[in-house]
């Protein structure tokens, strides 16, 4: 276990940690929501009928990212609920992780037209909404989805750059603002869907990261 504070959130400084309640979480995660639905930083929130800011478990200890929100999420406001929402659900809860019990998030929090990839300027522009969600959450691992999420995931904690079919299941230490973290990248489901080899690939590497979670 990397972190044994439990109820209270450690934001780390060069001057140490501090804490804060746990009720608290809520409420930054609230005014995080009401930030990005007013967020104009980007083109993206023009054309978006829903802001996708993340859900699950405030107090998870890990936080899965994908790209960004598609047409599906756009509607409901959800992140992953579309096809490949249904494969993350599916392979959460055969290595024992349900949904409601981890954090859902993407680098984006606005779908970007035709589903296409987030342009740089965008993924930049929304950065700082990631940055303070992991703030909230403290998470012990990060699970970075797919080419867009561990490009920016890698770039932000210093990791030098690298193909996916290399770094998927592998995990690399590294310190956060509130401490050290786990990054843990993944394929990102859709691209397992219609491909069997890689399904089986994200099938073991979320036994891996279930394991790594409990210890063993
Ligand atoms: N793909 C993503 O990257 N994120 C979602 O929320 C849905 C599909």
């Amino acid at each position: 276990m990397l972190f044994p504070l439990k109820g209270c959130i450690r934001i780390g400084s060069s001057r140490g940690a501090v804490t804060l309640a746990q009720s608290s979480k809520k409420a930054r995660f609230e005014e995080l929501t009401r930030e990005v639905d007013s967020c104009c930083a980007c083109g993206l929130g023009a054309g978006a009928k829903n802001r996708v800011v993340g859900e699950g478990d405030l107090d998870s200890r890990v936080v899965f990212v994908g790209e960004a929100p598609g047409r599906r999420e756009d509607e409901s406001g959800r992140p992953f609920v579309g096809s490949a929402g249904k494969l993350l659900d599916r392979l959460l809860a055969d290595a024992n992780m349900s949904r409601d019990r981890v954090f859902i998030t993407n680098v984006v929090k606005c779908r970007p037209p035709g589903n296409r990839r987030p342009k740089r300027e965008e993924v930049e522009a929304c950065s700082g909404h990631l940055e303070r969600l992991l703030e909230i959450i403290v998470p012990e691992v990060i699970a970075p989805m797919g080419n867009s999420a561990i490009g920016h995931v890698f770039e932000r904690f210093g990791i030098e750059e690298s193909v996916i079919g290399d770094a998927h299941g592998k995990p690399i230490r590294v310190q956060a603002l509130w401490g050290e973290v786990v990054i843990f990248p993944l394929y990102h489901p859709a691209a397992a869907i219609y491909n069997r080899k890689l399904l089986g690939e994200l099938e073991k590497d979320m036994l891996r990261l279930s394991r790594l979670l409990v210890g063993v």
